[in-house]
């Protein structure tokens, strides 16, 4: 899901209004499926991580996975109200995870390393501006052990001028209906999301609100070469939840980042 523009493109409102209800639109999301599918590219890479830090963690559902499975974790969103929500989830299930409100393009965690960053379901594509999501990718590396990886999923320039995100929901059996339209720029290859959502809280009278949110589309070369420069040593690009190289068409690629 993409983010909220403004003249600062990471404005600190994404992700509000959307916020108690992101995990209901998400409930049909594999998040289990998205973990193993984790996992199955650190062993493929020979990595072993025991820290793991969950960038643009919104509401925290894979944090609180990698921490049931035993990795020691740490969320990081830029959203204070997607933060609310994955504090009192981690909490209801007992779990000690700090959350951290911050700008991925600014990141500043003091000392913390970890073995392993991950960023899932495309939230690096809401930084729309090159020398931040550059910016992003060195203070990421900076919080990496030697030897440690970063793991995240883009949407590809393909998924997002192929209109991914006109979607709609309008089921009478749904307190959440949603009518989502985009926009594809290809010159600037930002992706904008004119979201409507109303909610029935039972009481048969609908709740409206909207956002509009916007995505970058990136080209698997250039993330490859800024990684690099920003200190990891190998990347490594896959197709989509899949250990297969990228395709023509892939709409989602996951780039796999080792620092030396
Ligand atoms: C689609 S949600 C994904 C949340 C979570 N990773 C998941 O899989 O459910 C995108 C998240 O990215 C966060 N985000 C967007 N831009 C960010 C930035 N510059 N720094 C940190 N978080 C950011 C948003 O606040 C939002 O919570």
């Amino acid at each position: 899901m993409p983010a909220t523009p403004s003249s600062n493109p990471t404005t600190p409102t994404a992700f509000g209004a959307v916020a108690p209800y992101y995990d209901h639109l998400m409930s049909g999301v594999p998040y289990r499926f998205w973990i193993a599918y984790v996992e199955r590219l650190w062993k493929k890479h020979d990595l072993a991580p025991k820290s793991v830090l969950d960038l643009a963690c919104g509401t925290g559902t894979a944090t609180r996975m990698l921490q049931q499975r035993g990795y020691q974790t740490a969320g990081v969103d830029l959203s204070g109200p997607m933060l609310a929500i994955a504090r009192e989830r981690a909490k209801d299930e007992d779990l000690a995870i700090p959350f951290d409100e911050q700008d991925a393009a600014d990141m500043d965690l003091g000392d913390a390393r970890f073995d392993a960053v991950i960023s899932l379901f495309d939230s690096l594509n809401n930084i729309l501006e090159d020398n931040r999501l550059q910016s992003a990718f060195r203070r990421i590396c900076a919080h990496i052990n030697p030897g440690g990886s970063f793991i995240f999923d883009l949407n590809t320039e393909f998924a997002l001028e192929q209109g991914m995100f006109n979607q709609s929901c309008s089921r009478r059996d749904e307190p959440l209906h949603y009518r989502w339209r985009s926009r594809y720029n290809h010159e600037t290859r930002i992706c904008t999301v004119n979201m409507t959502f109303s909610y029935d809280p039972g009481s048969g009278e609908r709740e409206t609100f909207k956002e509009t949110h916007t995505q970058k589309g990136y080209a698997k070369d250039e993330i490859t070469q800024w990684l690099r420069n920003a200190g990891f040593a190998a990347v490594t690009v896959y197709d989509g939840y899949s250990t297969d190289p990228p395709r023509k068409r892939s709409d989602r690629l996951f780039y796999v980042a080792v620092k030396a």
